[in-house]
This record gives structure tokens, sequence and C-alpha cells, in this order.
């Protein structure tokens, strides 16, 4: 390939420079990966609805979340370990994200810390928390967040516990194996020497910074599964939103819902906004695509709530086709990840340029300048 022109080519450089089992990590999906399908397929079935001779020459895809004014409507979901992608990701993700005028978050369990990204100077970025059970940890990295001049939390609500990943277990990533398969893990890493030199020799120190006390390393997935086997709380209810409530001054924008009454219940304990989301097909295998769920979410608090959606989103037509289906903006998990495992910042930079080029020919095409024009009648019934 001479020039990656679209979001599955960066995906391809991803394949070609990442061990294989960190690109199958960003790639995979819970057991069967129905789900993760059908993100893309379901998106894939909506049809456009093309207008001719309508004058739309001064296309704008600038809008505002949350009161923040965006160059397009999409934000750098929270995707975690970034920094074994590329060398210290986050702070490039943040960056390519801040030239970009989008808001990049941050995720709990990243490599580089809440105070390493601060300090790249790409303020204001979003964070992301899971629950987790020891609520002084949890209380102090919302302290943290605060301190470094975050306005938005996103609160993920779909992971009560970590589902099996067969990807992950096959290639050895959350242990279980032996001696040949811990050669084999050997060879998968210094094999791939572009990214040996950035990520594990010049891209230290690999640990999770935000969680530095709680997990030592995260050279494997092992430590990390057993902080979230141990952290993780399946009995946290909507009651707990008054802890995040209390602790979390600014927005809070929860993560992971996918039913009606869930995004009901969101709008009463205060949030400002919900992501309608199945963790990227990383969860419940077998539940729906989040573009199927959204218009009857956008019917029920689109009025009370911001709503934003990711899953599959793969480029600018992806992008229209949610805000037609009732999404402010959405949030791109993969889509980063492979850029930056492509090409760090400069691979990011590119992802979000291709994507807003794409939405801008979606909408001359669709006939319409601004996004907030986006709507039902954009898709073609
Ligand atoms: C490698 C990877 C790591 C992720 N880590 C997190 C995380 O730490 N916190 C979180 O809320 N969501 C996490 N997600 C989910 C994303 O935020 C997002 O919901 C999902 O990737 C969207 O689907 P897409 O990748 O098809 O765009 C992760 C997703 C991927 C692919």
């Amino acid at each position: 390939m001479l020039v990656p022109a679209s979001v599955s080519d960066y995906r391809l450089l991803a394949q070609r420079r990442l061990p294989k089992a960190f690109f199958d990590y960003i790639d995979g999906g819970a057991y069967n990966e129905l789900t993760l399908a059908a993100n893309r397929s379901d998106l894939d079935a909506l049809k456009l609805h093309q207008r001719v001779l309508r004058g739309a020459c001064n296309i704008d895809t600038a809008t505002t979340v949350l009161g923040q004014k965006l160059a397009q409507p999409l934000v750098l979901g929270p995707v975690g370990l970034a920094g074994l992608y590329a060398r210290r990701g986050e702070v490039q993700a943040a960056r390519a994200a801040q030239a970009a005028a989008v808001p990049f978050c941050l995720s709990t369990v990243s490599i580089c810390s809440i105070e390493e990204v601060s300090a790249a100077g790409t303020v204001p970025f979003w964070f992301q928390l899971y629950v987790i059970r020891d609520r002084g940890y949890a209380t102090e990295l919302l302290a943290r967040a605060r301190a470094a001049g975050c306005t938005t939390l996103v609160f993920t609500v779909d992971l009560p516990v970590f589902a099996t990943r067969y990807r992950d277990v096959r290639n050895g990533m959350t242990g279980g194996a032996g001696p040949l398969g811990r050669l084999a893990k050997l060879w998968d890493i210094v094999s791939h020497t572009g990214w040996l030199i950035d990520v594990p020799i010049g891209g230290k120190p690999l640990t999770f910074g935000n969680l530095a006390q709680a997990v030592p390393s995260a050279r494997s997935l092992e430590a990390m599964k057993g902080w979230v086997d141990a952290q993780f709380d399946p009995g946290v209810t909507w009651k707990d939103l008054d802890w995040v409530r209390q602790n979390w001054p600014g927005h809070i924008v929860v993560k992971g819902v996918l039913d009606v009454d869930d995004a009901r219940s969101a709008a009463e304990v205060g949030a400002s906004a919900v992501i309608v989301s199945n963790h990227g097909g990383r969860q419940l295998d077998g539940a729906p695509s989040a573009i199927s769920v959204l218009p009857r979410i956008r019917d029920a608090v689109g009025e009370r709530l911001e709503i934003l959606m990711d899953g599959g989103i793969r480029s600018g037509q992806d992008v229209a086709k949610a805000l037609a289906s009732g999404a402010k903006a959405v949030m791109l998990g993969r889509s980063w990840a492979y850029g930056l495992a492509a090409r760090g910042e400069q691979g990011v930079a590119e992802i979000l340029a291709i994507l807003k080029r794409e939405l801008e020919v979606t909408m001359t095409l669709l006939g319409v300048e601004r996004v907030g024009d986006i709507g039902a009648g954009a898709l073609d019934r």
C-alpha cells in the first residue's frame, strides 16, 4: 500500500506493526464476536438518502457537545492500554485530538497518567472512570482528574465483570500459556522490531499511569485482569451515581447504555449525556448493535440528555448515519487506536482528517450544510 486512504487501511498498517496479541486485543470482541460484527453490519445496512442540486456548498462540520465546540461531531473515546500501541500513546492521541479540535477521553487503564496527559498541554480532556470497589482510590482518581482540568467524566457502566475475549485467551494475554506458549509470545514481541524499539524500549515506563500503586506492571493483560476481577463491582446500582455526583461537579456522561429505561435512569440521576454503546462488542455478546438501539433511546430521552453513540464507526458516512439515527456526536474506539498503532500522533491526525473529509463530502451529497441538519431524512427508508 503506497498511501493509506481509509480507516481500514490504517487497521492493516496497525496489524503489520503490532505483535499479534496486541493487535487482536484491539481488534477483537467478546466470545463469538456477534455483537462486534453487528455493530458494523447494521451500520452498513443503513442507506443514505442522496439529494441533488440543493446548493450545499458551505459545509460546516462543527458542533457543540456539552457546551464544548468541536470541529466535527466526534470524540476520541476511552481506549485502555493505548501507551502499548505507540510510545506514550495517550499523549500522542491527545495531542492529535487537540490539534483537530475534538475532545480526547483518557481511560482509567491508560499507560500515561492523568498528570502526564495534562502536562503535555492537552487540556481540557475528558476522563473515564470504571466502577471500582475501592472508593477511596476512585475518589482520589476523580480529584486528580479535576486538578488536571478535566471537565467531563465518562462513567462506564457496562463492565461490571470482564467478558472473555477468546482471541486474548488464545494469545495467552490473560495467562495460562505453557513454556512453548511463552516462547511464542516472546517471538511475537521481538519479531515486531519497529514496535519493539518504539514501545517496550523507548516508551517506558510501561505501567498503568493511573493505577500505579494497584497494578505494578502493564506488560501483560494478566495483571490488569486480576485487578479488574478484584475491583470491578457487579453490585453497583444507579444509587451509586450519587457518590459520583458528590465527587464530580462537572458533566457526567454514562457510557454503555442500550436500554430505554436505563437511559431514563441516567437522566434521573443527573447525567448530562449517555453514550449508547456495547463497549465495541467487547462485553455482552449477543447484545444489539449500538446503531440499532439509538433511535429508540433518542425518542425516549433526547429532550433531556445529549446522546452520543459508539461502536463500529469507521468512516464519515458512518458518522452521518449515527447523527441521522439520533446521536449528537460519536465516539471513536478502534479507529483512533489503529491510527495510533500505525503511525502514532500523525496516524491519529490522519484518521481525524479522513473522517472529517468523508463527512464533508457526505454532507454535500446529502444536501445539508450543518451537522445539526442531518436528521432522519438523511436515511433512505
Ligand atoms: C482496545 C480497546 C480498549 C478499550 N478500553 C476501554 C476503556 O478503558 N474504557 C471504556 O470505557 N471503554 C473502552 N473501550 C471501548 C471503547 O471506548 C468504545 O466503546 C468502543 O471501542 C467503540 O467501538 P469501536 O471500537 O468499534 O469504535 C475499549 C475499546 C477497545 C477497542
